[in-house]
Formats: C-alpha cells, sequence, structure tokens
C-alpha cells in the first residue's frame, strides 16, 4: 500500500502544504478537507490538473467535512495527518489571541481523527501551536509521541534566512537553530549557529546577532503586518510538508519539533520546542545537545510560559 498523508484546513497554510506533499511525489494519495464546501475538491482537482505539468503521480482528494463528523471517512489510513485547520492572526494580534476560537476547532478535529484515522502520526500546524499541539494530544489520547507540532523548522529556517542575508551568503552555508516556544519565549540559539562551520559568533557583533534574534521571534508578525489580511504559509508549509515526509519516509533526521519532553533539559511534562528524531511513529527520540547557561534559561522559561498555557486547554 502507497502512502497516504492527510492535510485537515484547506486555507492557505493547507492547500500550499498539499501542494508540496504531491509534489514530492512520495505518497499514493494526499487527502485535502475542509469545512466550506467545494473548496477541497475544487483545491484538489486544480492540484491533479498540473500533475502532467509537474510530473508527479501522487492523487489529491479533496473532501468537505460535516460538523457531526461527515466526509471523515476519506482520511482513513492515512499515515500522517496534519492539522493546519483555525483562523490565522490579524495585524497586530498575538498567536495567543487565537487560542479560544482555535481550540474549539482543533478539539473536534482531533476527535474525528482519532476515530477515523486512529493510527496516524499528528503534526499540528494550527496556533497558538504549543498549545494547540498539547490539546490535539488530549482529544486525540493517541501516545505522545504520535503527536506533535510544527514551530522550530520554520523559525529556524527564519533564522537562517536572515543571517544568509545579512552576511551574504548562501543559504546552505548557514547552520542555526531555534527551540523554546513559537511565540515570545521561543530561543533562537545563536551558540549552534554557524557559517561554513564557523562560529556566527565569530562573524557578527553581540547587537547584531541579538537583532537576528529578534527579528526571528518576531518573524511572523513581519509578514502578517506587510500582508494585513491572513498569515504566512510558503515557509509555514514547507516546514510541515518536511516533517510529514520524515514520518512518511522513517527518516530519523533530527529536526527542532514541538514535541513532548519529560526529563530532558531537566524539563518534565510539556510541549515544546526542541530538536527530536522523527520517523514513522512521530518522536522517535527528543535529542538534547549542550546549551549556553543563558540559552537554557531561556528553553526552561519557554517551559513553565507554555505549561500554564496548556493546563488551561484541557478545558477548551
Ligand atoms: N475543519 C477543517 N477546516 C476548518 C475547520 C474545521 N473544523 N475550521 C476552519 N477550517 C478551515 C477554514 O475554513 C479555512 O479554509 O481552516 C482554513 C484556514 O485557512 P486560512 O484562513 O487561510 O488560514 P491559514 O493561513 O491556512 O492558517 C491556518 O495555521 O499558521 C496557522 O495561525 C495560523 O491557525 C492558523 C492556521
Amino acid at each position: 500500500m502507497g502512502k497516504k498523508v492527510t492535510v485537515v484546513g484547506a486555507g492557505f497554510y493547507g492547500s500550499t502544504t498539499a501542494q508540496r506533499l504531491a509534489e514530492y511525489d512520495i505518497f499514493e494519495t494526499v487527502v485535502l478537507t475542509d469545512i466550506i464546501e467545494g473548496k477541497p475538491a475544487g483545491l484538489a482537482l486544480d492540484l491533479n490538473q498540473s500533475r502532467p505539468i509537474e510530473g508527479f503521480e501522487t492523487k489529491v482528494v479533496g473532501v468537505t467535512t460535516g460538523p457531526n463528523g461527515e466526509g471523515y471517512e476519506a482520511i482513513e489510513g492515512s499515515d500522517v495527518v496534519v492539522v493546519t485547520a483555525g483562523l490565522p492572526r490579524k495585524p497586530g494580534m498575538s498567536r495567543m489571541d487565537l487560542l479560544e476560537v482555535n481550540a474549539k476547532i482543533v478539539r473536534t478535529v482531533a476527535e474525528n481523527i482519532a476515530k477515523y484515522a486512529p493510527n496516524a502520526v499528528v503534526i499540528v500546524v494550527s496556533n497558538p501551536v504549543d498549545e494547540m499541539t498539547a490539546l490535539a494530544q488530549i482529544a486525540t489520547q493517541f501516545p505522545k509521541n504520535r503527536v506533535f507540532g510544527q514551530a522550530g523548522v520554520l523559525d529556524t529556517a527564519r533564522f537562517t534566512n536572515s543571517i544568509a542575508e545579512t552576511l551574504a551568503v548562501p543559504v546552505k552555508s548557514v547552520k542555526a537553530l531555534t527551540l523554546g516556544s513559537h511565540g515570545d519565549t521561543m530561543v533562537p540559539v545563536p551558540s549552534r549557529c554557524t557559517v561554513d562551520g564557523k562560529p556566527l559568533s565569530d562573524l557578527l557583533p553581540a547587537d547584531k546577532i541579538e537583532e537576528l534574534v529578534v527579528r526571528t521571534r518576531n518573524g511572523g508578525a513581519e509578514v502578517v503586518a506587510l500582508l494585513k489580511t491572513g498569515s504566512a504559509y510558503y515557509a509555514p508549509s514547507a516546514a510541515a510538508a518536511r516533517m510529514a515526509k520524515a514520518v512518511a519516509e522513517d527518516s530519523g533526521e533530527v529536526l527542532p519539533v514541538c514535541a513532548w519532553v519529560d526529563g530532558e533539559y531537566g524539563i518534565n511534562g510539556v510541549y515544546l520546542g526542541v530538536e527530536a528524531e522523527v520517523g514513522a511513529q512521530g518522536i522517535k527520540k527528543v535529542v538534547e545537545e549542550k546549551l549556553t547557561d543563558t540559552e537554557l534559561a531561556g528553553l526552561k522559561e519557554a517551559a513553565e510560559a507554555v505549561r500554564a498555557k496548556q493546563a488551561d486547554v484541557a478545558s477548551l
């Protein structure tokens, strides 16, 4: 049997994720769902018509789902489900402002995933992602390794792009890392940033690095402010699709993701942005690397900030 991936939510994030997943040409089927009548079917038809030009065979299936789970049979047998359903922010909003409205959406979606695709690995991207990931695990009751969130791959890419632009080097020369939350307590990790193997701190003064760190933390808001309506989706969908690919291929690659942390870094029982090996069962292992004292303190601060909010979502 070929691999099957579902993307829930056919908005900007979901439809571009479906496109990237289909263009990888490693899945037999990409299912795209939404609650809007006709939209996922229309996008699926459009994507399928691009197959002869782009040269991929993956079949995209678009399905409208109803308030009582109608249509969800289409996700049966999915190896991976990417949850993009939910509102994006508007200029001036923080991701946390979406908490209540998106919690309702993510809870229903998660319950349907548990019912129709009980063996799937779930990747959550809806914001605020650290909290929505925790909620999806609670609502599916899946083992914690099978539910994780997208943030670090995107934030790291934003950090990498800024470093590359600042130093006028190719993005592939840059290795960067961000941990922590996908929000105010994001922890870009300059001690793990190199350019052609040289430490970033040898190439840029501390104040310039701090400027890039701040820009990374505000990377999503910078796009939202320019777009005026909606939030970023090209880089986010690239990140989510790469994570789904790692699961489908059981690659074991180490990616920064929002994973259940229990013991690593002396942090217990919270979904948090850390590096982890990703494979067919989701998170194979959280990878603990050496951080500076300041970075570790930042990670612990992030853990406490998201822990409080993650406790709140259980009741939403
Ligand atoms: N099931 C499926 N889809 C849903 C549901 C639901 N219960 N509720 C809403 N949706 C759909 C909407 O109909 C819409 O098509 O989710 C889609 C969201 O699309 P956009 O508004 O374009 O938002 P997008 O940019 O895709 O962002 C989605 O990702 O980055 C985060 O903060 C962002 O939470 C937001 C999510």
